[in-house]
Protein backbone atom coordinates (compact mmCIF):
# COMPACT_ATOMS: atom_id res chain seq x y z
CA UNK A 1 0.00 0.00 0.00
CA UNK A 2 2.85 2.46 0.57
CA UNK A 3 5.89 2.76 -1.42
CA UNK A 4 8.39 5.04 0.78
CA UNK A 5 7.01 4.24 4.48
CA UNK A 6 6.49 0.88 6.42
CA UNK A 7 3.35 0.74 8.72
CA UNK A 8 2.93 -1.63 11.69
CA UNK A 9 0.40 -1.53 14.61
CA UNK A 10 1.91 -3.71 17.04
CA UNK A 11 0.54 -3.71 21.05
CA UNK A 12 -0.96 -0.20 20.60
CA UNK A 13 2.20 1.15 19.02
CA UNK A 14 1.46 2.54 15.41
CA UNK A 15 5.45 2.54 13.99
CA UNK A 16 5.87 4.31 10.71
CA UNK A 17 9.44 3.80 9.03
CA UNK A 18 10.24 6.34 6.34
CA UNK A 19 12.10 4.00 3.79
CA UNK A 20 12.47 5.57 0.77
CA UNK A 21 16.60 4.78 0.44
CA UNK A 22 17.46 6.25 -2.76
CA UNK A 23 16.94 9.79 -1.41
CA UNK A 24 17.77 9.18 2.35
CA UNK A 25 13.78 9.14 3.10
CA UNK A 26 13.45 12.50 1.70
CA UNK A 27 10.16 14.12 1.51
CA UNK A 28 8.85 13.97 -2.33
CA UNK A 29 5.18 14.63 -2.78
CA UNK A 30 4.44 11.06 -2.75
CA UNK A 31 5.82 10.50 0.63
CA UNK A 32 4.13 13.42 1.89
CA UNK A 33 0.59 11.95 0.89
CA UNK A 34 1.53 8.77 2.08
CA UNK A 35 2.60 10.03 6.09
CA UNK A 36 -0.76 12.10 6.05
CA UNK A 37 -2.49 8.59 5.27
CA UNK A 38 -0.76 6.52 7.75
CA UNK A 39 -1.18 9.48 10.30
CA UNK A 40 -4.88 8.97 9.35
CA UNK A 41 -5.01 5.95 9.80
CA UNK A 42 -3.25 5.99 13.37
CA UNK A 43 -5.86 8.73 14.42
CA UNK A 44 -8.70 6.39 13.60
CA UNK A 45 -7.78 2.96 14.89
CA UNK A 46 -8.71 2.34 18.21
CA UNK A 47 -5.61 -0.40 18.21
CA UNK A 48 -3.49 2.62 18.08
CA UNK A 49 -2.56 4.13 21.46
CA UNK A 50 0.74 5.81 20.12
CA UNK A 51 2.65 6.48 16.94
CA UNK A 52 6.38 5.88 17.41
CA UNK A 53 8.06 7.84 13.63
CA UNK A 54 11.44 6.80 12.39
CA UNK A 55 13.37 6.05 9.72
CA UNK A 56 15.14 3.52 7.80
CA UNK A 57 18.89 3.51 7.11
CA UNK A 58 21.59 6.16 7.89
CA UNK A 59 18.88 8.96 7.18
CA UNK A 60 15.53 10.09 9.56
CA UNK A 61 14.89 12.02 6.71
CA UNK A 62 16.96 14.08 4.84
CA UNK A 63 14.79 16.99 4.01
CA UNK A 64 11.91 17.92 1.53
CA UNK A 65 12.72 16.52 -2.18
CA UNK A 66 15.49 18.55 -3.89
CA UNK A 67 15.23 17.12 -6.93
CA UNK A 68 11.27 17.84 -6.53
CA UNK A 69 11.34 21.29 -6.11
CA UNK A 70 14.55 22.09 -8.13
CA UNK A 71 11.41 21.86 -11.00
CA UNK A 72 9.10 23.84 -9.34
CA UNK A 73 8.11 27.79 -9.98
CA UNK A 74 6.88 30.24 -7.25
CA UNK A 75 3.21 29.04 -7.22
CA UNK A 76 4.24 25.60 -7.10
CA UNK A 77 6.49 25.97 -4.60
CA UNK A 78 3.79 27.30 -2.70
CA UNK A 79 1.11 24.84 -3.05
CA UNK A 80 4.53 22.14 -1.88
CA UNK A 81 5.13 24.33 1.26
CA UNK A 82 1.18 24.45 2.14
CA UNK A 83 1.32 20.26 1.73
CA UNK A 84 3.99 19.97 4.01
CA UNK A 85 2.51 22.75 6.77
CA UNK A 86 -0.57 20.61 6.10
CA UNK A 87 0.99 17.54 7.65
CA UNK A 88 3.19 19.36 9.87
CA UNK A 89 -0.28 20.35 11.83
CA UNK A 90 -1.95 17.19 11.44
CA UNK A 91 0.79 15.30 13.34
CA UNK A 92 0.84 18.25 15.76
CA UNK A 93 -3.05 17.88 16.31
CA UNK A 94 -2.94 14.14 16.15
CA UNK A 95 -5.26 13.21 19.20
CA UNK A 96 -2.69 10.37 20.56
CA UNK A 97 1.00 11.33 21.26
CA UNK A 98 3.68 11.08 18.33
CA UNK A 99 7.94 10.31 19.39
CA UNK A 100 10.17 10.94 16.71
CA UNK A 101 12.86 8.53 16.75
CA UNK A 102 15.75 10.23 15.06
CA UNK A 103 18.15 8.15 14.37
CA UNK A 104 20.20 9.80 11.52
CA UNK A 105 20.00 12.76 9.89
CA UNK A 106 16.87 15.14 10.16
CA UNK A 107 17.82 17.37 8.11
CA UNK A 108 15.31 20.72 6.55
CA UNK A 109 12.18 18.78 6.66
CA UNK A 110 13.26 16.17 8.70
CA UNK A 111 13.92 18.58 11.27
CA UNK A 112 10.66 19.99 10.96
CA UNK A 113 8.91 16.32 11.17
CA UNK A 114 10.21 15.79 14.69
CA UNK A 115 9.59 19.15 15.71
CA UNK A 116 6.21 18.22 15.19
CA UNK A 117 6.22 14.97 16.95
CA UNK A 118 5.74 15.84 20.73
CA UNK A 119 8.75 13.74 21.74
CA UNK A 120 12.02 13.81 20.59
CA UNK A 121 14.28 10.63 21.11
CA UNK A 122 17.77 11.40 19.34
CA UNK A 123 20.05 8.26 19.01
CA UNK A 124 23.52 9.89 19.32
CA UNK A 125 24.35 9.25 15.60
CA UNK A 126 21.53 11.68 14.80
CA UNK A 127 22.36 15.16 13.06
CA UNK A 128 19.70 17.75 12.82
CA UNK A 129 19.73 21.09 10.82
CA UNK A 130 18.34 23.04 8.74
CA UNK A 131 20.47 23.64 5.92
CA UNK A 132 17.84 25.35 3.73
CA UNK A 133 20.03 28.93 2.99
CA UNK A 134 22.47 26.38 1.45
CA UNK A 135 19.69 25.78 -1.49
CA UNK A 136 18.87 29.46 -1.69
CA UNK A 137 15.31 29.00 0.38
CA UNK A 138 14.35 28.88 4.30
CA UNK A 139 12.89 26.50 6.07
CA UNK A 140 9.30 25.79 4.62
CA UNK A 141 7.88 23.10 7.13
CA UNK A 142 7.57 24.98 9.95
CA UNK A 143 10.84 25.11 10.87
CA UNK A 144 11.40 28.96 11.32
CA UNK A 145 8.38 28.63 13.92
CA UNK A 146 8.71 25.35 15.59
CA UNK A 147 12.54 25.53 16.06
CA UNK A 148 13.02 28.95 17.95
CA UNK A 149 9.68 28.02 20.33
CA UNK A 150 11.99 24.92 21.10
CA UNK A 151 15.59 26.12 20.97
CA UNK A 152 14.79 30.17 21.55
CA UNK A 153 15.26 32.69 19.50
CA UNK A 154 18.32 32.98 18.98
CA UNK A 155 19.68 29.43 19.30
CA UNK A 156 17.15 28.81 16.04
CA UNK A 157 18.57 31.96 14.34
CA UNK A 158 22.15 30.51 14.47
CA UNK A 159 21.05 27.34 13.71
CA UNK A 160 19.14 28.19 10.44
CA UNK A 161 20.97 30.94 9.47
CA UNK A 162 24.60 29.62 9.48
CA UNK A 163 22.91 25.91 8.31
CA UNK A 164 24.77 24.43 11.51
CA UNK A 165 24.48 20.69 11.90
CA UNK A 166 23.35 19.70 15.85
CA UNK A 167 24.82 16.34 17.07
CA UNK A 168 22.25 14.00 18.92
CA UNK A 169 23.76 15.08 22.28
CA UNK A 170 23.85 18.63 21.64
CA UNK A 171 20.23 18.66 20.49
CA UNK A 172 19.65 17.34 23.84
CA UNK A 173 21.57 20.10 25.46
CA UNK A 174 19.30 22.74 23.67
CA UNK A 175 16.27 21.64 23.74
CA UNK A 176 15.41 19.97 20.29
CA UNK A 177 15.57 16.68 21.59
CA UNK A 178 14.25 15.62 24.97
CA UNK A 179 16.55 12.36 25.61
CA UNK A 180 19.28 11.22 23.03
CA UNK A 181 20.94 7.98 23.76
CA UNK A 182 23.10 4.90 21.60
CA UNK A 183 21.75 4.04 18.75
CA UNK A 184 20.95 0.57 19.62
CA UNK A 185 19.24 1.86 22.41
CA UNK A 186 16.75 4.02 20.45
CA UNK A 187 13.62 2.32 19.50
CA UNK A 188 13.69 0.34 23.02
CA UNK A 189 13.86 3.58 24.71
CA UNK A 190 11.04 5.27 22.20
CA UNK A 191 9.12 1.74 23.18
CA UNK A 192 9.79 2.49 26.83
CA UNK A 193 8.26 5.69 26.59
CA UNK A 194 5.24 4.57 24.73
CA UNK A 195 4.48 2.10 26.89
CA UNK A 196 4.58 4.69 29.52
CA UNK A 197 1.81 7.28 27.89
CA UNK A 198 -0.16 3.95 27.30
CA UNK A 199 -0.08 3.37 30.97
CA UNK A 200 -1.46 6.73 31.44
CA UNK A 201 -5.46 8.08 31.33
CA UNK A 202 -5.85 8.52 27.43
CA UNK A 203 -8.04 11.79 27.41
CA UNK A 204 -5.86 13.17 30.65
CA UNK A 205 -2.54 12.67 27.77
CA UNK A 206 -4.83 13.87 24.85
CA UNK A 207 -5.93 16.89 26.74
CA UNK A 208 -2.70 17.94 27.85
CA UNK A 209 -1.29 18.02 24.15
CA UNK A 210 -3.74 20.05 23.14
CA UNK A 211 -3.85 22.25 25.88
CA UNK A 212 0.17 23.15 25.82
CA UNK A 213 -0.11 23.21 22.04
CA UNK A 214 -2.87 25.68 21.50
CA UNK A 215 -2.28 27.76 25.16
CA UNK A 216 1.43 28.05 24.10
CA UNK A 217 0.73 30.25 21.14
CA UNK A 218 -2.16 32.66 22.92
CA UNK A 219 -2.14 35.17 25.55
CA UNK A 220 -1.52 33.75 29.28
CA UNK A 221 -5.31 35.14 30.65
CA UNK A 222 -6.73 33.47 27.00
CA UNK A 223 -4.52 29.81 27.41
CA UNK A 224 -5.17 29.87 31.17
CA UNK A 225 -9.21 29.88 30.19
CA UNK A 226 -8.71 27.10 27.63
CA UNK A 227 -6.74 25.19 30.07
CA UNK A 228 -9.53 25.18 31.87
CA UNK A 229 -12.17 23.75 29.83
CA UNK A 230 -9.71 21.16 28.91
CA UNK A 231 -9.19 20.47 32.22
CA UNK A 232 -13.35 20.30 32.54
CA UNK A 233 -13.22 17.53 29.60
CA UNK A 234 -11.23 15.03 31.96
CA UNK A 235 -13.42 16.05 34.71
CA UNK A 236 -16.17 14.48 32.49
CA UNK A 237 -14.21 11.25 31.62
CA UNK A 238 -14.29 8.12 33.59
CA UNK A 239 -10.63 7.44 33.34
CA UNK A 240 -11.00 10.77 36.04
CA UNK A 241 -13.68 9.04 38.38
CA UNK A 242 -10.94 5.99 38.16
CA UNK A 243 -7.78 7.50 38.65
CA UNK A 244 -8.88 9.75 41.38
CA UNK A 245 -10.72 6.48 43.32
CA UNK A 246 -7.54 4.48 42.65
CA UNK A 247 -5.52 6.67 44.67
CA UNK A 248 -7.33 6.44 47.42
CA UNK A 249 -7.95 2.97 47.33
CA UNK A 250 -4.01 2.90 47.33
CA UNK A 251 -4.45 0.36 44.32
CA UNK A 252 -3.30 1.02 40.40
CA UNK A 253 -5.62 2.71 38.45
CA UNK A 254 -7.46 0.83 35.38
CA UNK A 255 -7.86 3.46 32.91
CA UNK A 256 -10.40 2.77 29.92
CA UNK A 257 -9.23 2.17 26.37
CA UNK A 258 -5.57 1.32 27.67
N1 LIG B 1 16.26 15.52 -1.54
C1 LIG B 1 16.50 14.69 -2.57
N2 LIG B 1 17.48 13.78 -2.60
C2 LIG B 1 18.28 13.71 -1.52
C3 LIG B 1 18.11 14.55 -0.40
C4 LIG B 1 17.05 15.48 -0.43
N3 LIG B 1 16.77 16.30 0.62
N4 LIG B 1 19.08 14.26 0.50
C5 LIG B 1 19.81 13.28 -0.03
N5 LIG B 1 19.35 12.94 -1.26
C6 LIG B 1 19.86 11.93 -2.18
C7 LIG B 1 21.18 12.38 -2.80
O1 LIG B 1 20.95 13.23 -3.89
C8 LIG B 1 21.79 11.05 -3.18
O2 LIG B 1 21.19 10.63 -4.37
P1 LIG B 1 22.10 9.91 -5.54
O3 LIG B 1 22.63 8.66 -4.88
O4 LIG B 1 21.11 9.63 -6.61
O5 LIG B 1 23.18 10.87 -5.89
C9 LIG B 1 21.33 10.12 -2.08
O6 LIG B 1 20.22 10.76 -1.47
C10 LIG B 1 22.37 9.89 -1.02
O7 LIG B 1 22.81 11.16 -0.57
P2 LIG B 1 24.36 11.56 -0.46
O8 LIG B 1 25.17 10.86 -1.47
O9 LIG B 1 24.43 13.06 -0.47
O10 LIG B 1 24.71 10.98 0.99
P3 LIG B 1 25.83 11.49 1.99
O11 LIG B 1 25.89 10.49 3.08
O12 LIG B 1 27.08 11.84 1.28
O13 LIG B 1 25.26 12.87 2.59
C11 LIG B 1 23.54 14.29 3.55
C12 LIG B 1 24.12 12.86 3.42
C13 LIG B 1 24.54 15.16 4.34
C14 LIG B 1 22.24 14.17 4.31
C15 LIG B 1 23.33 14.89 2.15
O14 LIG B 1 22.60 13.95 1.36
C16 LIG B 1 22.58 16.18 2.14
O15 LIG B 1 23.15 17.20 2.43
N6 LIG B 1 21.28 16.14 1.77
C17 LIG B 1 20.46 17.33 1.65
C18 LIG B 1 20.07 17.87 3.01
C19 LIG B 1 19.25 19.14 2.85
O16 LIG B 1 19.72 20.12 2.31
N7 LIG B 1 18.00 19.11 3.33
C20 LIG B 1 17.10 20.24 3.25
C21 LIG B 1 16.23 20.13 2.04
S1 LIG B 1 15.28 21.58 1.74
C22 LIG B 1 13.98 21.46 2.82
O17 LIG B 1 13.82 20.53 3.55
C23 LIG B 1 13.04 22.64 2.74
C24 LIG B 1 11.93 22.62 3.70
O18 LIG B 1 12.02 23.09 4.81
C25 LIG B 1 10.63 22.12 3.31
Amino acid sequence: MYNNLKYEVKEGIAYITLNRPKALNALNTETLNELHVAFHDCEKDDAVKVVIVTGEGKAFVAGADIAEMCKLNALEGRAYMYRGHALMNQIESLQKPVIAAVNGFALGGGCELSMACDIRIASEAAVFGQPEVNLGIIPGFGGTQRLPRLVGKGMAKYIIMTAKNIKGPQAKEIGLAEECVAPEELMPFAEKIAKKLMAKAPIAVAQAKVAINTGYDLDMKTASQFEIECMTQCFTSEDKKEGMTAFLEKRDADFMNK
